[in-house]
């Protein structure tokens, strides 16, 4: 593979519509994963005809698998791969349903791309994967299910970064600890907020340097660090609507 590339799982969001420009804008080829191609038609306009596309259906572990791979064969490999699909919900009553549908997204179909993912770097010999997930993982949360998940996905992507280094392989693990996205703002403070352009900038940034554990934007590893100290007496005293 002379040209660089990468594939996004999830390409349907502000943060990785945008990582695909930047990447793009560089000379990346890349290959895209979406629920629905549809959805990803205006961006795929604003790309180069190389760009392949794929739909992909998280909630059917099996399926997505094979839809990721037959991306991959097309592309002939990836040195990056993004994992950028999440679910999440805010009622607070934590319906059961809801708390399934995360935890079927999240863990389910995070860890069938991701282990598929990784066996194919390393049995290329060589790439990155990198995923996004949350501060949120740090700690539990109001919205449970979705701090449980972001924990075990830090977690499995540990593991992972753990049998890369058992065999030998220059294979780069990316944990990308989110804040905040700006346009999640409506519902907080926007000072905790950091906009996409600089969010995507530090995470090519930091991607280009192999780095494991990625806090953005990065006083968000700083915020998290005195998260975490602090005692679950004054962590639960914390309001919620
Ligand atoms: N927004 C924040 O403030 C924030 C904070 C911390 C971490 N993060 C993490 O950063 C990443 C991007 O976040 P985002 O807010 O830009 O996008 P997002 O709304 O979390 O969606 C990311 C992708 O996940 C898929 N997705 C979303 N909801 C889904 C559902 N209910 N069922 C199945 N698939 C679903 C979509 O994939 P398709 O493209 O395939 O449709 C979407 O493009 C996520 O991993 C998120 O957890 C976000």
């Amino acid at each position: 593979m002379s040209q660089l590339s990468a594939i996004i799982v999830g390409a349907n969001a502000g943060l990785s519509q945008m990582l695909a420009q930047k990447l793009s804008a560089e000379g990346v080829q890349l290959g895209l994963l979406a629920a629905n191609l549809d959805g990803i038609a205006p961006l795929l306009e604003q790309l180069p005809d190389n760009t392949l596309a794929q739909e992909i259906d998280i909630f059917d572990s099996n399926s997505a698998r094979d839809q990721f791979n037959q991306l991959w064969q097309q592309m002939n490999g990836a040195h990056l791969v993004i994992i950028n699909t999440a679910a999440s919900h805010q009622d607070l009553e934590l319906p059961w349903q809801e708390e399934k549908m995360v935890i079927d997204v999240n863990v389910s179909g995070f860890t069938a791309l991701t282990n598929l993912a990784f066996a194919n770097l390393c049995e290329q010999g060589y790439g990155q994967l990198a995923a996004m997930t949350s501060v949120a993982g740090e700690r539990g949360g109001a919205n449970s299910a979705f701090h449980a998940t972001k924990a075990f996905q830090q977690n499995y992507l540990e593991g992972l970064r753990l049998h890369a280094q058992r065999k030998k392989l220059p294979v780069t693990i990316s944990d990308l600890r989110l804040g905040f996205i700006e346009k999640m703002q409506a519902k907080g403070s926007k000072a905790w907020g950091a906009n996409l352009h600089k969010m995507t900038n530090q995470i090519l940034n930091d991607l280009k340097k192999a780095k494991h554990t990625i806090y953005v934007t990065r006083r968000w590893r700083l915020i998290s660090w005195l998260t975490r100290l602090l005692p679950e007496f004054i962590y639960n005293k914390r309001k919620f609507k």
